[in-house]
């Protein structure tokens, strides 16, 4: 997962307000709708970050957003909660994920989500948290995060989670 690569004159940005949202298409409207409307906002408020993927010519071609969250132990697997204090317990969250629909297919996907999980587990070094977790847009969107090793929440049919210890391994690879 270290050193994820893109195409050469590609980068990965902080999102600010001089980056172009506007032509940003994955055809999937909550996820357009979301880096359109919202997540600059809720960056300047501190709830969440999200990282843009720029082209040779700084077109927006794909984006995730992270946050952090609480999940209430009773909510995981028992083997995933066996040794953890009966509470609400800190995650890290994916809260959305896009690829421009000019560029899917060709692995940019794959490559951000190891981006994101990347910065996850380099967040984890400073501020502890046990999985994280990601609420599914569709069906579609959750065959791509199960192929990563994401796995259902009992009870939660779209929600997934990758425990830290997967993370871990990952980051490691
Ligand atoms: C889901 C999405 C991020 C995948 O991006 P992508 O760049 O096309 O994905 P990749 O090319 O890296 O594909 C990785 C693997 O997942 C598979 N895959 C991609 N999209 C898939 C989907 N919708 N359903 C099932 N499998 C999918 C690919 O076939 C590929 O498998 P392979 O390695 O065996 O060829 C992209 O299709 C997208 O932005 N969709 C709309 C927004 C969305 O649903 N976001 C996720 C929820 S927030």
């Amino acid at each position: 997962m270290s050193g994820v690569r893109y195409p050469a004159g590609w980068r990965v940005d902080l999102l600010t307000k001089s980056h172009n949202r506007k032509t940003f298409q994955s055809g999937q409207e909550q996820v357009d709708s979301w880096l359109k409307r919202s997540a600059l906002q809720s960056q300047m408020k501190h709830l969440s970050s999200t990282k843009v993927l720029l082209d040779e010519e700084s077109r927006i071609i794909g984006y995730y957003t992270l946050a952090s969250s609480q999940v209430d132990f009773s909510d995981l697997p028992i083997d995933v909660a066996k040794s953890l204090p009966k509470r609400q317990l800190p995650v890290a969250v994916l809260a959305w994920l896009g690829v421009d629909s000019t560029a899917q297919g060709r692995g940019i996907g794959s490559r951000l989500l190891a981006n994101a999980l990347r910065d996850c587990h380099e967040a984890s070094q400073t501020f502890a948290f046990i999985a994280v977790i990601l609420d599914c847009v569709d069906a579609p969107a959750k065959a791509f995060y199960q192929r990563f090793d994401f796995a259902e929440l009992p009870g939660y049919p779209m929600r997934l989670y990758l425990p830290f210890k997967l993370l871990e391994k990952l980051a490691n690879n």
